[in-house]
């Protein structure tokens, strides 16, 4: 079932809210990808879109987002960066293992489940305390 961005997501800043809708678009494309898997006729090209788009995102929205972070003096920022660097790595590791062109079915469906579990986790635990700072 997709997953649905709602208030509760805010986090008092338009474009990291903005970057957070985006993520949830792709997980939700992830979803499609992995549908279409399971009837055997995953679309490569969508999925080569999704590693690309997923590359540029933990590059550019976690860094706007420590941003965001550090000159509002968010008492979360350090915490943040921490659990940014985390997911960077497991990235890293998914990226090294799995290429558009042969990820399996099952690959897509655990980078599914740990997306989705940082989308409902990390932004309302740690981004969500960018909203007392504005
Ligand atoms: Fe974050």
């Amino acid at each position: 079932m997709p997953i649905q961005w709602s208030e509760q997501y805010e986090v008092g800043d338009t474009r990291t809210d903005r970057q957070h809708q985006n993520l949830f678009e792709y997980v939700n494309r992830i979803e499609r990808l992995i549908e279409q898997g399971q009837s055997g006729k995953l679309d490569r090209r969508e999925v080569e879109d999704v590693f690309v788009f997923l590359d540029a995102y933990v590059n550019t929205h976690f860094a706007y987002e420590e941003l965001c972070m550090a000159l509002r003096g968010c008492k979360m920022a350090q915490k943040n960066k921490e659990a940014h660097n985390k997911f960077l790595q497991l990235w890293a590791n998914f990226n090294q293992e799995h290429k558009p062109e042969s990820v399996s079915v099952a690959a897509l469906e655990g980078l599914h489940a740990l997306l989705a579990d940082w989308l409902t986790q990390h932004i309302c635990k740690i981004d969500t305390a960018l909203r007392n700072t504005a």
